[in-house]
């Protein structure tokens, strides 16, 4: 295994998994500005990293991530506006803007609290799986704030408007089992078993061509905020850049090796990317 260290973030890169690991457990990995920049350079470096085919967002120790951290990111800044700033930026651009649009699949592992501004990260990426006992929770309101960060937006898209209201004005947390009832991460099952679940969806996410996923989950994205002219334009201009540019040739070949080889069936798994 492949790993790197930065001042507060680890990477671990092992069979094209990139785990990207929060690393500030005696803080239940708050967001403190360091992690922000930190978190940045790596997601940088793994975009166009070549062995990266997934990248796994976790957390050392017990927490995924309690939020912002409350003295580096909030009390420490607020009498300097320049860093202020720049660790805003960061803070947006790896949480929000950078993981909604990485160009490879992303995995939310949700191993433990997850609170606040976690919320943001943890949306952007494609997928979540969550251990059961995994604790949620908008914690903003039993502090004075409301989620700000994205995090009210973000929820917009991923909660239902009675879910978002009760958690956002209650503050309440809940857990990894309610989680995927209510839909905000994609399953949860036991922490013992939650590694080897990771590992198995990625697993699955390598066998697709590469071009086609990153195709799909920006056409996918960026749909939800067009109207249907502007969604049939994306989609045409995007599917004759992915035909050009697809170094695997995906198309051709899923269409051969079903209508003249007879060799698979798309409705029933892939194409075999190595004929
Ligand atoms: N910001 C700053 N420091 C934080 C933090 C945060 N968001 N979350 C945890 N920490 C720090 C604590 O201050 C403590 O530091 P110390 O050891 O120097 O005193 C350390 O991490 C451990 O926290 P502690 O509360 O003792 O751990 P716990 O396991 O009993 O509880 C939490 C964990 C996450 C439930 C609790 O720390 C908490 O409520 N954190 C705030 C969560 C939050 O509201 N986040 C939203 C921010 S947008």
């Amino acid at each position: 295994m492949e790993t790197k260290s930065y001042a507060t973030v680890k990477v671990e890169k092992e069979d094209g998994i990139s785990w990207a690991i929060l690393n500030r457990p005696e803080k239940r990995n708050a967001m403190s500005p360091q992690l922000h920049y930190d978190m940045l350079e790596a997601l940088t470096e793994l975009e166009s990293d070549k062995e990266t085919r997934v990248v796994v967002i976790t957390g050392a120790g017990e927490s995924w991530c309690a939020g912002q951290d409350l003295k580096e990111y909030f009390r420490a800044l607020e009498k300097n506006p320049a860093e202020k700033r720049k660790a805003g930026w960061a803070s947006q651009e790896w949480r929000w803007r950078k993981l909604y649009t990485f160009p490879k699949p992303t995995i939310a592992m949700v191993n433990g609290f997850c609170f606040g501004g976690a919320f943001t990260p943890l949306i952007a990426c494609d997928f979540a799986i969550a251990a059961d006992e995994a604790i949620f929770g908008l914690s903003e309101i039993n502090w004075g704030i409301f989620p700000g960060g994205l995090v009210s937006r973000v929820l917009a898209e991923s909660m239902t408007y009675r879910d978002a209201m009760y958690y956002i004005m209650t503050g309440d947390s809940f857990d990894g089992k309610k989680a995927a009832e209510m839909r905000l991460v994609t399953y949860s099952v036991p922490k013992a078993k939650l590694r080897e679940e990771t590992i198995k969806l990625a697993n699955k996410l390598k066998q697709k061509n590469p071009a086609a996923l990153k195709a799909a989950k920006e056409v996918y994205k960026a749909c939800k905020t067009m109207d249907y002219w502007q969604a049939e334009e994306l989609m045409s201009a995007k599917s004759a850049a992915l035909a050009a540019n697809d170094p695997e040739r995906g198309r051709e070949k899923g269409m051969k090796q079903f209508l003249d080889d007879k060799t698979y069936r798309p409705g029933l798994g892939h194409y075999d990317r190595n004929k």
